[in-house]
């Protein structure tokens, strides 16, 4: 968690908007991880669509963590970034023949979740290495929207489909080494990463895969975003995917390693985005505290519903008041936080938005003509430059395509 006194100081080199990163957070929720899964051979794979910082990478990678990837540009990133290939996997979903060629001439391992996807792989590279992904058959997730595992979703093989699986395998002697399937991303209950779990392990067989090395879980471990919400007691979790992974090990035949993709988990209570208010208006009912950010530099609130707890910085003692957090963007629906209680805004003031580490910045965009904010590292109460913001010229330049 950085201090109000550090985030103010960054407002005062950088300006608002800011995106800050709590640097040590990041690399200690990746280590912690490691102790809550005490399987010999676990890895962690950050899913770097998350949050594809490039000093954030650097921290990563200087701790030798391992990536999911969803396109040649993470990628290509991922490399400059120092990441070997082999702590790359590919899972990128409706993959062109272009793409897949691209990212397989990086020597990078991909994760094929389609019967089409897999044919075509096959009849191009036939007898490489290839890792499926499942659909695990288990719905949940923190909303509608991001629920990837069951029907109603676009994503993996279905495992009563592993036979046909096993022909085109056979056909182009392709070496199936490892398994996939990802549930959804913030999962409400435990229980569902283990029954995904046991789906996959169910045709994980040495009858139906005898060459695996490793079963992917995906990611999905939940924060808590509410300031009252509890954490999951992940110790117990970890014990409880040890054990079941343990005893699958032994009947399979041979300790496999066992990977997770987490996102949110690694980089989401390390960022804050810091906007400024500049108008203060009663609407009849509604005060309304109107900043100098919008929803296409944070999205969540507008297309999840999410939750996000708001700080005001430079009031934080002030007399509690109800408000409509609002950007600067030409929609109704641009807000960052609907009748909010929180301490009295004034016009001036400097608001930090939490949780903003995972598919913030990642997830933003340039409607309305505004550049991104720029993005500034924190390791050891210092503050770094990660990512300057486009100044308009060069925002305006990129939109004329000069
Ligand atoms: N692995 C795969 C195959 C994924 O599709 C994802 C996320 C992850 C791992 C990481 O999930 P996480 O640990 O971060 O929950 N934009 C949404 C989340 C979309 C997640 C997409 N896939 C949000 O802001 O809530």
């Amino acid at each position: 968690m950085l201090s109000k006194e550090l985030l103010l100081q960054a407002v005062k080199e950088y300006g608002t908007p800011l995106y800050v990163y709590d640097g040590d957070e990041v690399v200690q929720r990746y280590k912690e991880l490691y102790d809550f899964i005490k399987w010999p051979k676990l890895k962690i794979h950050y899913a770097m669509k998350a949050n594809y910082n490039f000093e954030l990478l650097k921290l990563l990678n200087a701790q030798n963590a391992s990536l999911d990837t969803v396109s040649p540009g993470d990628v290509m990133l991922a490399l400059k970034a120092g990441f070997s290939t082999d702590r790359i996997i590919y899972t990128a979903n409706n993959m062109t023949d272009a793409e897949v060629k691209m990212v397989y001439d990086m020597g990078v391992l991909m994760n094929i979740g389609s019967l089409s996807r897999l044919e075509k792989f096959g009849r191009d590279y036939p007898g490489s290495d290839v890792c499926l992904r499942f659909n695990p058959d288990v719905v949940d997730g923190a909303h509608a929207k991001i629920m990837t595992g069951g029907d109603l979703t676009k994503f993996g093989i279905l495992l009563k489909d592993v036979d046909k699986v096993k022909a085109i395998v056979a056909k182009y002697n392709l070496n199936v080494i490892g398994l996939h399937e990802h549930t959804g991303s913030g999962l409400q209950h435990t229980e569902s990463v283990l029954q995904s779990m046991r789906n996959l392990m169910a045709i994980a067989t040495p009858e139906n895969f005898p060459n695996l090395r490793f079963l992917d879980f995906g990611g999905g471990f939940k924060v808590p975003y509410q300031p009252d919400e509890e954490r999951v007691d992940y110790v117990k979790m970890g014990n409880d995917i040890t054990e079941l992974f343990s005893a699958y090990c032994k009947k399979y035949g041979k300790e496999l390693e066992m990977y997770f993709e987490p996102g949110k988990y690694i980089v989401a209570e390390a960022g804050y985005l810091l906007t400024e208010v500049n108008t203060i208006k009663v609407n009849n009912s509604r005060a309304i505290a109107g900043c100098n950010s919008g929803f296409p530099q944070l999205i969540r609130p507008i297309m999840y519903d999410a939750y996000h707890h708001i700080v005001n910085l430079s009031n934080p003692d002030g007399e509690l008041n109800v408000y409509d957090i609002c950007g600067n963007i030409c929609e109704t629906g641009d807000r960052f936080a609907e009748q909010r209680e929180i301490p009295e805004i004034r016009e001036g003031d400097v608001l930090a938005i939490e949780n903003a580490g995972a598919y913030c910045y990642s997830m933003g965009g340039y409607y309305n003509l505004r550049p991104m904010p720029a993005e500034v590292l924190a390791v050891g109460g210092k503050l770094k430059l990660a990512r300057k913001a486009l100044s308009y010229e060069e925002l305006i330049a990129q939109t004329m395509g000069v």
